[in-house]
């Protein structure tokens, strides 16, 4: 119903509608010749359509013709059969038109929905942080499937549309002039009677509309608060309450569905009035005819008189004549909305990749890690690291610990570039990380995230992921290592086991095992563990430990971890606390100073 559509449709209009068509029309570039093609079907169906109702005219005048019965029923013959093969051409070209627009429409989205992924794939991390899951998804479904809708149909019906309406008005005028003024005159009237009924009507919707949102929040905010309403005995004052918006929405309601019942009604009266008044002024004006005024019989042109066919067909083109109107302002709206989504597509094919100035593959490198004195925020007007400096030697363990959101992490964000640092610089055995390819930076640093992701796909599959060309007995020598192996023999189909929906079907623990196992798969010579243990029982922690330690042989290894019993052995600790490293140093050294990680690792002071 078009009051309820009608806000949303508001809310999707395209900002620049030019660019945004010229743009998309480059989708349909290859297909120029077929898209011409199906506009020269709907051309024919469209005239056949109209030539086809016209052809009433001469077969009622043959009824009524002064002919014998023998030239009448011949004349009806031959008048039938070119009637049904008119028709049978617009049925064809209709139908070739579909086929072809199908084809066409859909490939363009199969190219729309490629590009749209490829570019995903280049975003840096910072666009998925910044932008709701929801919202991205809507863009793949909601917004190519408006597009959709546009180039398989909508376009075509708004062509379709204007052809018969012009069809139409040179028919009505071509069969009679002062019959077609009186439509036409008649037509706009009735348009603007229509549009202010449903405007009204639109404007109560909104005010039912109102009303039941109060009654529904009042309800929700009492059945959640009911223990409230009763401790205090405030049942009587909330049924008072209830009965007045009740009410209100009673009143609401009865002028809404009193106008949106009255609508269909009052549009088919105008219609019919329509259609009376063309009768009634045809109907005169044939007697007129009869009688030689207004024209006369036998006159040719545009002044020729209305014969009884003419009327027939006259008034079925009158009716036809306001449809197309109607119909194109809501084809618009499918338009408007499907310009507001390419242009949410083309926005996000418009947003800036992730940078990669470096072009240094790295080659067998040592490991050695110096994070120069950076500073960092993830927003300008919010520095989150400062001033922060670590020197890694290759094969080293570097243990980053502080309490919750010290920062950790964003450390880890900036070796592996999914966030470009603001000052100072990171380099890996000299190299600044901003000349190092991207992609050879990244294969260099085996990283185990903390909040991580497992794909639909066998178990095999997903720890293959570490290094997709590991053979089947690395990937279990890499579950072996990381201490999975034996939680894996258990599960029912051992590797070949499928996980969905994120391993929905595994625990925390051995998700994150699985993660491990990736990053012990990959040979690269720096490894980061973000909370690898955060959520496995403290017998897993052990096993888990091991084989980290395993895994963290000959290589530069940062780990973040909040159980401090796990990084004891690491070369240098860290302690981070709002962005800046405020102690530094072995285990013994720093429980030494009996500063913050004294506290932190002897629980003597809560953490903030
Ligand atoms: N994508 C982001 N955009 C904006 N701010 C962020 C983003 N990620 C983290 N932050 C902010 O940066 C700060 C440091 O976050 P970080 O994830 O580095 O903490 P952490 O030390 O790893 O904490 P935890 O121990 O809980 O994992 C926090 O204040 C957080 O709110
Ligand atoms: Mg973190």
């Amino acid at each position: 119903m078009p009051p309820m559509n009608a806000k949303s449709a508001d809310t999707r209009k395209p900002k620049n509608t030019k660019a945004t068509i010229k743009r998309l029309m480059s989708y349909l570039n290859e297909d120029k010749v077929k898209i011409g093609l199906a506009f020269v079907c709907v051309l024919v169906s469209s005239m056949t359509n109209l030539a086809g109702s016209y052809m009433l005219r001469p077969i009622i005048n043959n009824l009524v013709a002064d002919v014998s019965a023998a030239e009448r029923i011949s004349t009806l013959a031959i008048n039938l059969v070119k009637m049904a093969s008119i028709y049978a051409a617009g049925v064809l070209a209709a139908f070739f038109q579909a086929r072809i627009m199908i084809g066409v429409s859909q490939r363009a989205l199969l190219k729309l929905r490629g590009d749209l992924f490829e570019k995903l794939q280049d975003l840096p991390v910072r666009f998925f942080d910044t932008n709701n899951t929801g919202d991205i998804m809507s863009r793949f479904t909601n917004d190519v499937d408006t597009i959709g809708e546009m180039l398989n149909s909508t376009l075509v019906q708004i062509f379709q549309g204007i052809v018969s309406l012009i069809g139409t008005l040179i028919l009505m005028f071509y069969t009679n002039f002062w019959l077609s003024i009186v439509t036409i005159v008649v037509a706009p009237i009735m348009a603007k009677i229509g549009t202010t009924i449903a405007s009204r009507s639109r404007k109560r919707f909104s005010r039912q509309q109102a009303e039941l949102g109060k009654v529904n929040a009042y309800i929700e905010e009492i059945v959640t608060g009911q223990k409230v309403v009763k401790v205090f005995c405030h049942e009587d004052k909330v049924i008072d309450e209830f009965e007045t918006l009740n009410d209100s929405l009673k009143n609401a309601q009865i002028k809404a569905q009193f106008a949106g019942g009255m609508m269909g009604p009052s549009m088919n009266a105008m219609s019919q009035v329509n259609y009376t008044l063309t009768a009634g002024v045809g109907s005169i004006l044939v007697i007129l005819g009869r009688l030689g005024k207004f024209g006369g019989l036998g006159k040719k042109g545009l002044f020729s008189a209305l014969d009884i066919g003419g009327l027939t067909v006259f008034v079925n083109f009158s009716r036809q004549f306001s449809r197309p109107i109607n119909e194109l302002a809501q084809q618009l709206t499918i338009v408007m909305s499907a310009l507001a989504g390419a242009e949410r597509v083309f926005d996000v094919m418009d947003r800036e990749p992730e940078s990669d100035r470096g072009d240094i593959v790295l080659d067998h490198i040592h490991g050695d890690v110096v994070i120069d004195d950076i500073t960092f925020g993830y927003n300008p007007d919010k520095t989150i690291l400062k001033d922060v400096s670590i020197y890694a030697h290759p094969g080293q363990k570097i243990a980053l610990v502080g309490s919750t959101g010290a920062g950790k992490t964003t450390i880890t964000n900036l070796i592996t570039r999914f966030y470009d640092i603001d000052k100072g610089k990171i380099t890996i055995d000299g190299i600044d990380i901003f000349d190092i390819n991207r992609d050879s930076l990244r294969e260099n640093i085996a990283v185990v995230l903390q909040d991580t992701h497992l794909f639909t796909g066998t178990v095999m599959e997903n720890i293959r992921y570490g290094r997709l060309d590991a053979t089947d007995a690395e990937v279990r020598n890499a579950a072996v290592t990381s201490n999975a192996h034996s939680f894996i023999q258990h599960l029912p189909d051992g590797y070949d086991t499928v996980l969905e929906g994120d391993g929905s079907n595994l625990s925390q623990g051995q998700r994150q095992l699985l993660n491990i196992a990736r990053a012990a798969l990959s040979k690269a010579p720096i490894l980061i563990l973000d909370e690898a243990t955060s959520s496995v029982d403290t017998r897993t922690e052990r096993d888990i430990n091991k084989g980290m330690d395993t895994l963290m042989e000959n290589r530069t290894t940062f780990v973040i971890a909040h159980r401090l019993s796990t990084i004891r052995n690491a070369d240098a600790i860290m302690v981070l606390e709002h962005g800046v490293i405020i102690e530094r140093g072995s285990h013994e050294e720093l429980l030494a100073q009996k500063g913050r990680y004294y506290e932190l690792y002897t629980g003597l002071k809560e953490l903030d």
